[in-house]
């Protein structure tokens, strides 16, 4: 350990330093400490909390140990799902990948559920089809319905015996982004004491997850506040396609838990008020089992047609009727235990009331096929961030598009976070030396985290750019601030959108900017331990919030997971492009979909129909 002198924290100093211990980052941390680097992670959670853990359903990959399947068919349903935003390229890497690394999982010791012959149980999952469109396909390789549970357990202690060094329970802050663009770390404290720490790093992967918190009712951990995004952002990278959030459709109503796409793999129905199984109207041929964003604009609509169900008529059935009560418990477990600690119901006998959930991030951090992070430059071509790697729910590859198909999140973990850690492996025998951190940097990186750790007593009001006094809300606080944002989204940003209601959520998002700022200045009575996590986490968050709002007001169209009812249709010519948020702008910039492929021909845009 050394001391910069000027800054009293010490430095840390690694090969690469992985921020986020879920699957990309596990996954990224184990494939370089396997190449004998010295791997740093940071976790703001003990790792096996990471949100993987939540993943019920399952990972994607086309082994064919249930239905005929080829990873061809498994990549046209992606470009299909993805609303044709995804890139080909991407997608095809991933999909050919996918058999691979489930293999490298099943060898390390992931304890995946089984056929009678000893294979790999699969299981049936939406927007699956063999031959390009036909027939449904069981792609979705399980462990129960606890699949993400067995995934991060078994990648944490192949991590412990490979000896990658945890920080657990520390909160990266900020990158260390010098004037020539190299990433060179980041600052991090412990969030029990406060004690700062300097991580000195060849290479950085942000490895952070989604932000499922953006909004009120949401199937994703607490955890999940965009930090990563935010890091980059203020590092001058922009956000992509933030715009698309995926809703799932089956959360627990009211609650926000989620319910596994897998009971309607293994049989289960969606029903509306009059009993009817109203999937047949939307999607004919796929029915309960069409692309998420179909299925959750399915019960939206019937919820605001007055077909919902219950005394608010606020959710829709999911009824398990037709599935023997035998495979719930064998399959479904950890989704009966939920029904039974959260709704006091068995849902082998009684129906799960579910609503659309907050669930996914499709947008993020910028990067490529190789974990890269890239940047537009002058005349649409791009460059890469040297030092820095995205992998995970926080990059924007894009394989997701403008709707990620269910199973395809964990998949793009694995695959990323191996190839992230495959590219910095490259880059570190390229890059032998470490390089001096600027003391700008550090002392930026600090100034942020200061802002809420030392009272300014001198400051007690707030005084606006124009040299105005800003009015200073009395009674607001991290807590109640976290809560109005997470209602604006939810109440501006959700399923359907419209101008009006976008621009009102953006108007009150931007007071809302200036009450955190107000609260930074004047609220230190409690900014200590976790609360200290909670208001960098909210200031994460509002920056999020606004790549979001914004980009779903300025793409004027409709496409997979974002619905605009002043904009009903999908618009290829103005809008078959990937948005990029700077949050020095008001509006994004655009650029290209990669439509070609690596080896196979190019899926044009078609009408999506299931
Ligand atoms: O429904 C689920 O089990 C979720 C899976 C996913 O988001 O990939």
């Amino acid at each position: 350990m050394a001391f910069l002198n000027h800054s009293k924290v010490p430095v840390h100093r690694f090969d690469a330093l992985i921020i986020g211990a879920g699957g990309a980052g596990l996954k990224a941390a184990l494939q370089l400490a396997n190449a004998d680097l010295k791997v740093a992670v940071i976790s703001k959670v003990f790792p096996t909390r990471s949100h993987t853990v939540a993943a019920q359903g399952g990972v994607n990959a086309a082994l064919a140990n249930v239905n005929d399947d080829n990873w061809h068919w498994h990549m046209f349903d992606t470009v299909k799902g993805s609303d044709y935003l995804g890139d080909q390229d991407a997608i095809e890497y991933m999909c050919r990948a996918a058999p691979q690394v489930v293999y490298e999982l099943e060898h390390s010791g992931v304890p995946f559920s089984r056929l009678k012959n000893g294979k790999i149980y699969q299981r049936k999952f939406g927007g699956q089809s063999q031959n390009f469109g036909g027939g449904q396909a069981a792609r979705t390789c399980a462990a129960a319905d606890r699949t993400g549970h067995a995934i991060l357990q078994t990648l944490y202690q192949q991590n412990l015996r490979k000896q990658t060094h945890f920080f657990t329970e520390y909160f990266a802050v900020d990158l260390f982004r010098n004037k020539s663009g190299q990433v060179l770390g980041a600052l991090a404290f412990c969030i029990e004491t406060g004690e700062r720490i300097i991580i000195d790093a060849r290479t950085t992967l942000l490895a952070t997850g989604g932000v499922g918190q953006l909004f009120k009712t949401c199937t994703n951990a607490l955890i999940n506040t965009g930090d990563g995004i935010a890091m980059a952002m203020r590092a001058g990278i922009p956000a992509q396609d933030m715009e698309f959030f995926q809703f799932h459709p089956t959360g627990i109503a009211g609650k926000g838990m989620l319910i596994s796409e897998a009971v309607r793999g293994e049989g289960g129905i969606l029903i509306n008020s009059e009993g009817e199984r109203f999937m047949e109207r939307y999607a004919p041929s796929a029915k309960d089992l069409a692309s998420r964003d179909v299925v959750s604009r399915a019960v939206a609509t019937e919820i605001q047609e007055g077909r919902g169900c219950g005394e608010n008529k606020d959710h829709v059935w999911l009824n398990l009727d037709n599935v023997d009560p035998e495979t719930v418990k064998k399959r479904l477990p950890g989704i009966r235990d939920l029904c039974l600690t959260f709704l006091g119901i068995d849902p082998a006998e009684e129906a799960i009331p579910v609503t659309p959930t907050a669930h996914y991030t499709m947008g993020g951090i910028p990067s490529n096929r190789h974990g890269q992070v890239i940047m537009p430059t002058q005349n649409h071509a791009e460059s890469i961030v040297l030092g820095l790697y995205a992998a995970g729910e926080c990059a924007c590859v894009s394989v997701h598009g403008a709707n990620r198909l269910g199973g395809n999140s964990l998949l793009d973990i694995l695959v990323f976070g191996r190839a992230a850690a495959n590219s910095m492996i490259e880059y570190l025998s390229e890059n032998p030396y470490h390089k001096t951190i600027d003391a700008e940097l550090i002392d930026q990186a600090i100034a942020r985290l200061d802002r809420w750790d030392k009272p300014n007593n001198n400051v007690n009001r707030s005084i606006n750019a124009n040299d105005q006094e800003e009015p200073v809300y009395q009674n607001d606080n991290v807590a109640l601030l976290r809560d109005e944002l997470r209602k604006i989204m939810e109440d501006h940003c959700s399923v359907f959108r419209n101008e009006s209601v976008l621009q009102e959520g953006i108007d009150k998002l931007e007071q809302l900017f200036k009450r955190i700022n107000t609260v930074a200045l004047h609220d230190h009575s409690k900014i200590f331990n976790t609360a200290r996590v909670e208001a960098l986490e909210l200031e994460n968050l509002a920056e999020c919030a606004m790549a979001t709002i914004v980009s779903a007001l300025h793409r004027h169209e409709s496409r997979g997971a974002h619905t605009r009812m002043d904009y009903p249709d999908r618009d290829d010519k103005n809008y078959l492009k990937h948005s990029l948020y700077f949050s020095s702008t008001d509006q994004p910039e655009y650029k290209a979909v990669k439509t070609q492929p690596i080896t196979v021909d190019t899926f044009p845009p078609k009408e999506r129909v299931y």
